[in-house]
């Protein structure tokens, strides 16, 4: 039985259709394919990548693998997952931010790393940093009551909020001075080097690529810039005896259970740039969508908005259910990461077809989320599906990805997106001010194609 058969779904008043992008053309060549990747990968796709169990596409004598059946997912990110590593150009793309933290490691050193890290990470260890999620919010609740009276831009709200919610839970301070080079390292790793060209693709690693140069530049500085951030919180100092108050504390007093090894301050300096870097836009990208699709959906808006008026604290996010099943609804429709892709290590075979070495296999989000043989109405907004204390499979559900090297941080970002949204949607009613729907761009996450303007009225 199909999971949109088992999943029966009682739909009480016309749901949402959220505005999608057209589908690319079954005639779109691969050269013309390649270039549109760089600009926006889901417009790449076309009808038929949302309807076949596995794609596969010859390029330059490498295949190309699209997962899109359960089985499959769970072969290659579960079951066979040492065969497969992150792509090169991944690797070229992410290094020069994240270094050799545990995003980009592999092997026995991503071991070391994901389990000495796997503490700072448990609900237990996510608790104590939510006092530093609700400053936060309140803060940008308070600025945004100050701007209430004009158009808001809500995408940028969010990308502020939650780099202050990854400044505060990492440093203990807030990021009203940091804040600014921060943004502008960002922007400019995401504008300028983050987008991989076709030399990024298909040079092997140890072969520098134009972009390469650049990218060793911008590192130089941006580790500078960490290690002074880091400086700064150790001046700060932290009394030998108080529980760990931040995860700085946390992942610098993280020892590998197997050695009880402690990171270098170097590694230490990459897992700090990878946590702040992997878990502000994605989580400022669900925000962001969820408000979208709440804007449109006011029935919707209302349904969250009294739940999360009917109580307050921290002690509230069990009780924010609805809102809850809104945020993994939302990253239904559009997963903040679009794309998991990786290489192969060695030969393989996947729902019967052979795969060598250095094949591609992609796992999309954004594709297994919109399928048509996975979802009953695949393009409605319909949280709940959600609500039903019966959970989608687990290999067709994936915002965080599944297996070994499943999101550290999912626990973190849910209880983050699910306080914010109560918080932010408790306080205001929010609508958009303008009638031309936004469109997503996948580039390195799912991004709106503009920032829409919106009007929040105080509750
Ligand atoms: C809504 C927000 C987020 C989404 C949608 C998201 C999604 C993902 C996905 C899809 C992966 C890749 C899985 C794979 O390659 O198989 C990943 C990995 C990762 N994420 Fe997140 N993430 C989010 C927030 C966060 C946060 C808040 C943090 C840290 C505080 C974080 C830290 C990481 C790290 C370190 C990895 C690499 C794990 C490894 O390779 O072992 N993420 N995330």
């Amino acid at each position: 039985m199909s999971i949109a058969e088992a999943r029966d779904i009682p739909i009480l008043r016309q749901p949402l259709m959220p505005p999608s992008p057209p589908r690319a053309s079954p005639d779109m060549g691969l050269f013309e394919r390649m270039a549109a990747m760089r600009k926006n990968a889901i417009a790449t796709w076309g009808q038929r990548s949302y309807e076949e169990d596995v794609i596969k596409v010859g390029f330059l004598g490498r295949s190309t693998f699209i997962l899109n059946t359960p089985d499959s997912i769970r072969h290659v990110l579960v079951d066979n997952y040492e065969n497969y590593s992150r792509t090169p150009a991944a690797v070229r793309v992410l290094k020069p931010m994240l270094g050799d933290g545990v995003l980009t490691a592999e092997g026995r050193n991503w071991k070391h790393q994901r389990r000495t890290l796997a503490p700072a990470f448990t609900p237990r260890a996510v608790d104590t940093l939510v006092p530093h999620m609700v400053a936060a919010t309140d803060a940008t609740i308070a600025k945004l009551h100050a701007a209430s009276t004009g158009p808001v831009d809500l995408r940028e709200a969010m990308q502020r909020m939650t780099l202050e919610i990854a400044g505060r839970t990492m440093f203990s301070f807030g990021m009203d001075r940091h804040g600014a080079a921060l943004r502008d390292f960002v922007m400019e790793y995401g504008t300028r080097l983050a987008r991989p060209h076709v030399l990024d693709m298909v040079l092997p690693l140890g072969w520098p690529s134009p972009q390469d140069i650049s990218r060793r530049f911008f590192r130089k500085r941006w580790t500078r810039f960490v290690a002074m951030l880091m400086a700064e919180r150790r001046a700060a100092g932290k009394n030998a005896d108080a529980p760990p108050r931040d995860l700085f504390d946390l992942m610098g007093a993280a020892r590998d259970p197997e050695t009880g090894a402690a990171f270098s301050d170097e590694q230490l300096g990459d897992e700090v740039a990878t946590m702040i870097l992997a878990g502000h836009e994605t989580t400022a990208t669900a925000l962001f969508w969820a408000l979208y699709l709440l804007a449109l959906d006011p029935a919707t808006q209302e349904e969250l908005a009294s739940e999360a008026m009917a109580g307050n604290g921290a002690a509230q996010i069990e009780r924010l259910k609805f809102t809850r099943a809104v945020i993994d609804e939302t990253m239904r429709l559009y997963p903040p990461v679009f794309l998991i892709a990786r290489g192969a290590n060695g030969p393989d075979v996947i729902a019967g077809l052979r795969v060598r070495k250095n094949d591609i296999v992609l796992v999309s989000p954004w594709l297994l989320h919109r399928h048509e043989k996975l979802w009953r109405d695949p393009n409605a907004f319909i949280p709940a599906r959600f609500m039903q204390g019966n959970p989608p499979d687990r290999f067709a559900y994936l915002p965080f990805g599944v297996g070994a090297r499943i999101c550290i941080g999912a626990h973190f970002a849910l209880v983050e997106a699910t306080l914010a949204l109560a918080k932010i949607v408790g306080a205001f009613r929010v609508e958009l001010l303008e009638q031309e729907p936004v469109l997503p761009v996948g580039v390195v996450t799912t991004q709106p194609d503009r920032s829409p303007m919106f009007r929040i009225t105080p509750r």
